[in-house]
């Protein structure tokens, strides 16, 4: 199972478990999320979610094999399925994030509540250098949190970022050493067993409806330029030379 869920302690946990490819994340690891965050939604003992991945992993983002021979076809593929169960989780969502978040391992981010990462976390959306454009909603809320020059750095150019660089931008909460994160992630977690349920749910549906027309739109609009991108010469130009271990040439584009 790349994907363990469970209730702790009033929190449904996700963990994603495939360490031996650096917790890419597959189809069908996508549609485990999504089933683990409807039943977390069902499941009034649930009084928060908490998502993790491996220690000095947290995902190295899309299964770029399943990229190339699965690519998502429209709306009702995994991948948007997931988006979608993310952006109508009205539980608090909180994340625990050590060693590398790359590509929707970062842009999940932007759609959890509260982010607790490692000082060894290395965040990245690197959508533009493998031939793509950003997913998530990303194009629209990485300008708005760190401004239009920082988020051409982390979207145009694909720089990476630290731990302590995403709280200083707004994605994370705090940074703690690493292995002190999944256990505070879920302390914070445990707090919500405490406070009154629909309280919380309402509030967070308050303070997502503002703008939750425009992150929708984000998502579709960016969806079906990404599914184009997808069977872009650049892309597979990117993807091959990931597989065999070069860099990628863009010289003939
Ligand atoms: N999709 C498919 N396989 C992946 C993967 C991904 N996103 N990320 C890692 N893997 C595989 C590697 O191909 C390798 O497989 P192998 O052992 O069969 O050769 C294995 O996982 C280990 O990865 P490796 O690159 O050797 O580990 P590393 O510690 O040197 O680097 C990362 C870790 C995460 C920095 C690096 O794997 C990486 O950059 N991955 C791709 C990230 C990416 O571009 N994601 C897509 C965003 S849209």
């Amino acid at each position: 199972m790349s994907i363990k869920s469970g209730l702790i302690n009033g929190v449904a946990t996700i963990e994603i478990a495939r360490p031996e490819k650096k917790n890419a994340l597959t189809v069908a690891m996508y549609e485990d999320m999504t089933t683990a965050l409807k039943a977390a939604v069902d499941n009034p003992a649930a009084r928060a979610a908490l998502i993790t991945g491996q220690p000095g992993i947290f995902t190295s983002g899309n299964d770029l094999q399943d990229f190339m021979q699965r690519p998502p076809q429209g709306p009702d593929s995994p991948v948007f399925l997931f988006m979608q169960a993310m952006l109508a989780f009205d539980k608090p969502l909180v994340a625990a994030v050590t060693g590398p978040a790359i590509g929707i391992g970062t842009t999940m981010l932007l759609h959890c509540d509260l982010v607790y990462v490692a000082d060894d976390a290395r965040l990245a959306m690197p959508f533009a250098s493998l031939g793509l454009v950003p997913e998530f909603a990303a194009s629209l809320v990485v300008p708005a949190l760190m401004g239009q020059r920082r988020a051409a750095e982390k979207l145009m150019l694909g720089d990476p970022f630290t731990g302590q660089e995403a709280v200083d931008c707004g994605i994370a909460n705090a940074v703690l050493p690493a292995g002190e994160v999944l256990p505070h992630a879920r302390r914070i977690a445990e707090r919500f067993n405490a406070l009154p349920p629909s309280a919380v749910r309402q509030t967070k549906r308050l303070m997502k409806r503002w703008s939750s027309d425009a992150v929708l739109q984000a998502v579709a609009v960016e969806g079906e330029r990404f599914g184009t991108a997808l069977r872009s010469p650049e892309a597979r130009e990117a993807f091959q030379a990931f597989f065999e271990k070069r860099k990628p040439d863009f010289s003939r584009f």
